[in-house]
């Protein structure tokens, strides 16, 4: 408790604020899975429909979330019930989602370290050779090996309580990663048969479209922004009265939505240059980038092995960054719940994450025959999460301001710091848009999956 006292005083400005906000927001979501959504949803039509309802929906749900935080200023898990006793089963709801994703997500970080491996070690020529990627995730000892590196990398900084430290180092590493990625986006623009790949990932074709290109697109924007998990709403707790929300949402969603389409854009082509654009690619879902970027990377000759690198280093800290940020929520509530101390309730998520993180790895290897509901481990829990829990949680939060509480709590909130501008799209995205949208992309999609509907 003590400490979050102390950090909940301790964004001193509100560029602090967003940067933070904007480091928790930046991570794997954009650039591992971003472009493999993208690839397999129909390019162009994810991309608009993704952007349309990052600036209208993602915008609206996150300055709710920082006004929550602001006005009832106490972590998520209790927010919900404090402004309405009715709706605290919401903030465990909103709990169970961090708790699923964080042992996946260093699953995935354990990833990001072995290729982090395989270019300084100077083996970048045989990670670009089909198969590596799958023969790689397929053995049981090394991947697990990766993932407690990043899993105890994450669990001994939260710990020590020294995240500030590396949120500093990444901070000042994170324009070098939105440099790099920029320039091989333009490398990458520059291969052979590029060009069809700019095309299928900016220009809509609406006979990929499905309703699952929406939910996908929904979960990824709750996912990428770091929304309807109680994390924004822990952020925004620890806010001053005096930072404008409104422009610090818009630059947060900004940012964010920026380096997805950025890693996308790098992303998307190479599988058009070096695969023909196939399906089978396109299709393949979370090993995209690590399939295709080594791909890009050896094209390059020997900068390509420093860059390539030098990116997956930047990848990883993004990754820590957020790994550490989902850790803390985990273990603060565990504090609050369970009355126990801060090492305690580390123990505790630590213990969960390797149980939960083994399923996730070995589920493409030892484990991989086991499936449930036809996903391997690592896709049921990103599926639940992003899927399912987080349009829920999203939807009885946009109810409970919405209807319960009222908007005008939310408006009076924002408006103590600033105008708000865009208060009416607010409203009536929380109150009206956003619930009958969610609704019916959840209920259609269980219909879809159950073969009731074919959408
Ligand atoms: N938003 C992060 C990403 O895109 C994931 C994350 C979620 C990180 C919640 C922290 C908290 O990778």
């Amino acid at each position: 408790m003590e400490e979050k006292q102390k950090s909940r005083a301790s964004f001193t400005s509100r560029i602090g604020f967003v940067m933070a906000a904007a480091g928790s927001a930046a991570g794997l979501g954009n650039i591992w899975r971003f472009p493999y959504l993208a690839a397999k949803y129909g390019g162009g039509a994810f991309l608009l429909v993704y952007i349309i309802l990052a600036v209208t929906f993602g915008f609206s749900l996150m300055i709710v979330e920082f006004a929550i935080g602001r006005k009832t200023h106490i972590s998520a898990i209790e927010a919900y019930g404090k402004l309405d006793h009715r709706f605290k089963w919401l903030g465990y709801l909103a709990s169970i989602v961090p708790i699923i994703i964080l042992p996946y997500y260093c699953v995935i970080g354990g990833w990001v370290f072995k290729y982090f491996g395989v270019f300084i070690s100077g083996q970048a020529g045989a990670s670009s050779k089909d198969g590596f990627f799958s023969n790689y995730i397929g053995q049981t000892a090394e991947p697990i090996v990766w993932f407690m590196v990043f899993m105890i990398a994450t669990a001994i900084i939260v710990m020590l309580g020294v995240e500030k430290g590396v949120e500093k180092v990444s901070r000042t590493l994170m324009p070098l990663l939105l440099i790099l990625s920029i320039v091989t986006a333009v490398y990458s623009l520059t291969l052979p048969n590029a060009m069809a790949g700019v095309k299928y990932y900016l220009i809509p074709d609406f006979s990929h479209f499905s309703v699952n290109t929406v939910l996908a697109a929904l979960g990824q924007l709750f996912y990428s922004l770091s929304l309807a998990m109680g994390i924004t709403v822990t952020y925004g707790s620890y806010c001053s009265k005096k930072d404008d929300l409104e422009v610090s949402a818009t630059q947060v969603d900004i940012f964010d939505t920026g380096v997805a389409l950025l890693a996308g854009l790098t992303i998307i082509p190479a599988v058009f240059s070096f695969s023909g654009g196939s399906q089978a690619q396109l299709q393949q879902g979370p090993g995209l980038m690590f399939v295709m970027l080594p791909k890009v990377f050896s094209s390059m000759g020997f900068g390509g092995v420093i860059a390539g690198a030098a990116f997956f280093l930047l990848v990883l800290f993004a990754a820590l960054t957020s790994s550490i940020a989902l850790m803390e929520t985990v273990v603060s509530i565990f504090q609050d719940k369970l009355h126990i101390g801060r090492m305690a309730a580390s123990i505790l998520t630590l213990a969960i994450s390797v149980v939960l993180g083994l399923l996730s790895s070995l589920g493409f290897g030892a484990l991989s025959g086991v499936t449930l509901f036809g996903f391997d481990f690592l896709d049921f829990f990103d599926f639940i999460s992003n899927s399912i829990l987080m349009p829920l949680v999203a939807l009885f939060t946009c109810i409970l301001v919405g209807w319960v509480v009222g908007m005008k709590t939310i408006d009076d909130e924002v408006t103590i710091s600033s105008k708000f501008r865009r208060e009416k799209l607010c409203n009536v995205m929380i109150k009206w848009i956003a619930p009958i949208f969610i609704i019916l992309i959840l209920v259609s999609s269980v219909l879809n999956s159950l073969g009731i509907i074919k959408l």
